[in-house]
C-alpha cells in the first residue's frame, strides 16, 4: 500500500524561485498515491506555469478566486472542503505575513483562511532569502501561524538562488514528503524517548583492518524512521552504514560495539523503550595494534587473541530500569533455521519482554524482511514486507505493550 494512498493533498504555491522544487513536490505526492489539486498565486506563476503543474497532478489548477469554472463559483470554499491537508510549498514571506493576518485577497491566501481548520491541516514550507527568513518580521509572523496551528517546516541552510548564502532554501521534496507522511501516522509514541542501535560494529585488529558483519543497518534506520512518525523523540546508535538519517532522528555514530555501549549507557537514563537491532560484534581483538601488522615473511599469520563484548541488550535489561519495564527492551535475533526455537531461548536468555526473531540470510542488506514477534506468550508473524512497512508495524505493536504495562 502506498504511503498516501486515498489521501487528497491541496498543493499551494507562493511566489519564489523554490516553485521549480514544487514541480518534484507534486510527482512525489502523485507517486506516492495522494490526488493533488494545485493552486498557484499570481507570484507562483512568474516562476514555474500552471501547465507543468497540471500535467504532472492530472487536475486542474486554479489561480483567481474568480474563476468561474467551480460550479459555484466559490474555488476558496470548495478547494479544500474534500482535503486532507493544504501543504504550502514554497511559502514566501508574503504568504506568511498574510496568513499570519488573515489576510485574503487572492485565492491561495483566502483558501487558507476559509479551510476547515479543525479538520484540514495547514503545512508550510518556507523559502526565502536569508535576510527575509531573519528578518523580526518574518519569524514574529511564523510564530503566531504555528501558534494558528499551521505546521511550519523547517529551512534548509546554503547557497540561495540570489546568489547569498545563509537559511531560508525550502526543504528538499523528498524532505517535505516525509513530514507529509508523518503527519498522518497516529501519535501513539507522543512523550517517549526511543532508542535505537542499528548496523554491524567494526573491532578494529590494526589501524586498517578490523573484524565486522554485513549487517546494512536497514531495518534499525526504518524503526528509528517509524518510532519518529509516531511522534517518539528518537536516538539513533548507528554502527559504521552508509545511510541516510531519517528526517527529526538523533544520530549518533559509532564504530566498536565498546563505543556502542557508551552512546546507549549515555541514552538509556532519559529512554522509554530501548530496540537493539544492530549486529554487535561477539569479539574483539584484544589489543589493536597502533601500526599495521605486517607481514614478517615466515608465512605464519599473526597470532590475534580475542575477548569477548559486552552484551548492551542485556545489561540493559538487567538494569533497575529495565528489570521494572520503565525501559521497555526489545531485542532482535538473526537466525538461519528453528526461528521460533532461537528467538524464545534468545528472548529467556537476554531477558527481554519482546525479541523479534528473522533469517539472517533473508534480511542482511535487503530493502524486505519478515519477522517473528515473541513474548512469553507466544509468537506472532509479521509476513514479508518493506522493512519500512514492518517497523510501522513493529512500532504500533510497541505502543500497545507500553500503554498496557502502563495501565496495569
Ligand atoms: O546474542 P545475539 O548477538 O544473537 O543477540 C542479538 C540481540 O542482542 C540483538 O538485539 C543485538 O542488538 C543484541 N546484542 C547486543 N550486544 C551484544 C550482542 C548482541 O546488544 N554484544
Amino acid at each position: 500500500m502506498k504511503d498516501l494512498a486515498g489521501k487528497h493533498i491541496v498543493l499551494g504555491l507562493s511566489g519564489g524561485v523554490a516553485c521549480y522544487k514544487s514541480a518534484e513536490l507534486c510527482r512525489l505526492f502523485v507517486k506516492a498515491g495522494a490526488s493533488v489539486q494545485v493552486v498557484m498565486s499570481a507570484a507562483a506563476q512568474q516562476f514555474i506555469t500552471p501547465v507543468t503543474m497540471q500535467a504532472l497532478s492530472q487536475h486542474t489548477v486554479y489561480g483567481s478566486q474568480w474563476d468561474a469554472r467551480v460550479p459555484n463559483n466559490m474555488a476558496h470554499i470548495q478547494l479544500t472542503r474534500q482535503a486532507d491537508l493544504c501543504v504550502i510549498a514554497p511559502a514566501s514571506a508574503d504568504l506568511i505575513a498574510k496568513l499570519a493576518h488573515g489576510m485574503a485577497d487572492d485565492l491561495l491566501s483566502l483558501m487558507c483562511l476559509a479551510r476547515p481548520i479543525d479538520r484540514v491541516p495547514l503545512m508550510l514550507a518556507p523559502a526565502m532569502n536569508k535576510e527575509m527568513w531573519q528578518h523580526p518580521a518574518t519569524q514574529r509572523n511564523l510564530k503566531q501561524v504555528a501558534l494558528d496551528g499551521a505546521q511550519v517546516l523547517g529551512v534548509g541552510c546554503g547557497e540561495q538562488a540570489c546568489g547569498e548564502s545563509g537559511d531560508g532554501r525550502m526543504l528538499e521534496p523528498a524532505e517535505i514528503l516525509d513530514e507529509v507522511i508523518a503527519m498522518f501516522v497516529p501519535k501513539v509514541l507522543k512523550g517517549q524517548h526511543v532508542l535505537v542501535t542499528a548496523g554491524p560494529t567494526f573491532e578494529a585488529i590494526d589501524p586498517v583492518r578490523g573484524i565486522t558483519n554485513l549487517s546494512s543497518g536497514k531495518m534499525g534506520f526504518a524503526i528509528a524512521r517509524a518510532a519518529t512518525e509516531a511522534g517518539a523523540t528518537v536516538t539513533l546508535v548507528a554502527g559504521p552504514v552508509n545511510l541516510p538519517t531519517p528526517r527529526g532522528v538523533h544520530r549518533v555514530d559509532v564504530k566498536s560495539a565498546l563505543n556502542m555501549l557508551d552512546a546507549v549507557e549515555n541514552k538509556a537514563s532519559v529512554a522509554n523503550v530501548f530496540i537493539a537491532t544492530a549486529a554487535v560484534a561477539d569479539w574483539r581483538p584484544v589489543n589493536a595494534s597502533d601500526r599495521k601488522i605486517k607481514k614478517d615473511g615466515s608465512g605464519q599469520p599473526p597470532a590475534l587473541a580475542f575477548v569477548e563484548n559486552p552484551d548492551i541488550l542485556a545489561r540493559l535489561a538487567q538494569s533497575p530500569r529495565g528489570l521494572s519495564q520503565e525501559l521497555y527492551c526489545v531485542g532482535f535475533a538473526a537466525e538461519s533455521h528453528d526461528l521460533l526455537v532461537n528467538a524464545q531461548a534468545k528472548r529467556l536468555r537476554k531477558g527481554v519482554p519482546l525479541l523479534i526473531g528473522n533469517i539472517g540470510p533473508d534480511t542482511f542488506g535487503q530493502d524486505d524482511n519478515a519477522l517473528l514477534l515473541v513474548d512469553e506468550t507466544g509468537a506472532r508473524e509479521l509476513s514479508r514486507d518493506t522493512k519500512l512497512s514492518l517497523a510501522r508495524k513493529l512500532i504500533a505493536d510497541i505502543a500497545i505493550r507500553i500503554s498496557a504495562g502502563v495501565q496495569k
